[in-house]
């Protein structure tokens, strides 16, 4: 676990289970259709029950689902955290297609509506790195300066987790912060 202070708020990096942590919102790396799926948003669905999935289906009826770069969010149902903040990173296509853009604003959208929310703490999955397949080592950089620059701005949410699943995705996430 490392955590920094910074103007507002506090960042800490973990290893661990998204679905595990004990804050007022989990971010989660959905797909357009917030269909479901696997990765962090199979293992979130599992965990809240449900309820989820009708949230999900109920915007998609109503809003067509979530574009790439916006979030959305719905209860956390059987989560311990109040609400689930769903998200659409890019798919890495090589990263001349704006990726980088849209995955900066996928957290930036996300920390918005947290603060429309008054959320106080949250905590985010390392969007786009798995089946979307961005490097890890291009998503750390824009992951860290996004919530940094939030932290340094706004007053919510204060309290930010990243929360990383391999160890090697925690260090490299670490030489983001501390480079
Ligand atoms: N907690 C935290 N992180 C997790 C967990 C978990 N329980 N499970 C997986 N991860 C990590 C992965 O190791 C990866 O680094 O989340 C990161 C993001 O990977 P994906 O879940 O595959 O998300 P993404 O790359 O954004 O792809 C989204 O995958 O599951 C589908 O419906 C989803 O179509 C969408 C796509």
């Amino acid at each position: 676990m490392y955590q920094k202070r910074f103007k507002h708020g506090t960042l800490k990096l973990i290893v661990g289970d998204i679905t595990e942590i004990d804050v007022e919102a989990i971010v989660n790396a959905a797909n357009n259709t917030l269909s479901g799926g696997g990765g962090v948003d199979g293992a979130i669905h599992r965990a809240a029950g449900p309820s989820l999935a009708r949230e999900c289906e109920k915007i998609r009826k109503t809003r067509g689902g979530c574009p790439t770069g916006k979030a959305v969010i719905t209860g956390g149902g059987d989560l311990r955290a109040r609400y689930v903040i769903h998200t659409v990173g890019p798919i890495w296509h090589g990263g001349e297609k704006g990726e980088a853009e849209l995955l900066r604003e996928s957290y930036s959208e996300s920390l918005s509506l947290a603060r429309e929310y008054r959320i106080g703490s949250i905590a985010f999955p390392s969007i786009s790195t798995g089946t979307y397949g961005y490097p890890l080592e291009r998503a750390a950089p824009i992951a860290i300066k996004t919530i940094t620059e939030h932290l340094d701005t706004y007053t919510k949410p204060e309290r930010i987790v990243l929360v990383l699943h391999t160890l090697d995705a925690y260090n490299t996430y670490l030489a983001a912060l501390n480079p």
